[in-house]
């Protein structure tokens, strides 16, 4: 009953969520500067009748009471900033600002999560407790606006037991989900080293520290933390993504610079291994006779779902969409800020397929042809919707 109310409902507004969408996308914004984004929701709430409160000053937290709302609560969270990449879409609604661009899909995220929010309050009379929507800025940037919002408050007054978010996935076709339990994203830090010492004359090595030869050195050095220090049933990644020192032929410079990304699953091995990368490379600059300054940018910590809210949320989606439309997902390395919220309360993020092959749509996310099947609109709504109304959580 419910369960086809809010089929019917998400499938009454999805055509207006596609244009909310294209508004959107139309008017991306980078993280934290999502002022004419927040207001927009904010007007569309407003429209709906939901209160809300701004938090993190472009965020927008919404509250929905059902009947007995304080039986539970239950968070659902859509991202709203945009990424500094120049749109190559040849469509209609294709983003007006230059280099900058919805290019992963928090655009659909957000009116996902509007036409949930219109969903669930034209049934409220439905379905009990409370339900937290969570719009939230700056998930592309350190330090992520999960961070700040959390901060400020937003997993108190009411404190959810459970909180769910959704990601479109361009390598999942349209009418399909898919879930994973426990470990899903990685953290991801940012490694600077900066290798200095006495530069000097290329013919005379023997007169200088060979900041060149250490910084080569190094880097071999770390991926042995990889290969040797790191169990091997849990994934991690080290790499270094740029080196840069030197200008000329004949004259070792006095500095090098190296950056580099290092990703893992276990918040454990994480924190072990920024030692190892501080010892091992400290070890090995200062006893080759260079000095190194490192700065590890500690980042978003990895995304774990729940076991017990992943069983529930996807029994609910095989509910909704049929069980041979859900799917596991991949494990992946690249991170979400999401982590933030599954540190705090069980979370469960899943994700949304968008692929249409038959259209063309398959680019990846952070491309500048990235886009999605719109048919998956009204899915998301309705997931979403059904998630927030339906799930008993704890069990
Ligand atoms: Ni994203």
């Amino acid at each position: 009953m419910l369960k086809q109310q809010i089929r019917d409902l998400a499938h009454k507004y999805a055509p207006d969520t596609i244009s909310i969408r294209h508004h959107l996308h139309a008017n991306p914004e980078l993280s934290y500067q999502e002022f004419e984004t927040s207001a927009f929701i904010q007007a569309e709430l407003k429209k709906y009748g939901i209160p809300f409160v701004t938090m993190a000053k472009t965020g927008v937290v919404a509250l929905i009471e059902g009947k007995n709302p304080g039986k539970k609560t239950i968070a659902l969270r859509a991202d709203i900033d945009a990424l500094p990449i120049q749109e190559e879409n040849q469509v209609e609604y294709a983003s007006t600002k230059k280099g900058i661009m919805h290019a992963c899909g928090h655009d659909v995220h957000t009116s996902i999560l509007l036409g949930a929010a219109r969903v669930l309050n034209e049934l409220k009379t439905e379905w009990e407790g409370t339900i937290k929507l969570i719009f939230q800025p700056g998930e592309e940037r350190n330090p992520g606006g999960a961070s700040l919002l959390i901060k400020e408050g937003v997993l108190e007054n009411p404190r959810p037991e459970a909180i769910f978010g959704l990601h479109v996935h361009p390598g999942l076709a349209t009418g399909k989900l898919s879930f994973r339990e426990g470990k899903v994203m990685a953290s991801a830090d940012e490694l600077y080293f900066t290798i200095r010492g006495k530069g000097g004359h290329a013919a005379a090595p023997h007169a200088s520290a060979d900041t060149i030869l250490i910084a080569s050195q190094l880097v071999v050095a770390l991926q042995q933390i990889i290969s040797r220090n790191r169990n091997p049933f849990d994934p991690s990644v080290l790499s270094i993504t740029s080196f840069q020192g030197g200008f000329t032929t004949n004259v070792i410079p006095s500095e090098v610079k190296l950056m580099g990304t290092f990703r893992a699953m276990d918040e454990g091995w994480r924190f072990k291994a920024h030692e190892l990368i501080r010892r091992i490379a400290t070890d090995l600059v200062t006893g080759l006779g260079a000095e190194l300054d490192l700065h590890i940018d500690v980042g978003y910590p990895s995304v774990y779902n729940h076991e017990g809210l992943h069983v529930v949320a996807k029994a609910l989606a095989s509910e909704y969409m049929g069980e041979n439309n859900v799917e596991a997902t991949e494990l992946r390395m690249g991170a979400e800020d999401f982590g933030y919220y599954t540190q705090q309360i069980p979370g469960c993020f899943y994700r949304l397929g968008v692929m249409n092959e038959a259209k063309g749509i398959t680019s990846g996310v952070h491309t500048p042809t990235f886009n999605v099947d719109e048919n998956a609109i009204e899915t998301g709504i309705g997931v979403m919707a059904w998630l927030g109304a339906a799930a008993q959580f704890p069990a």
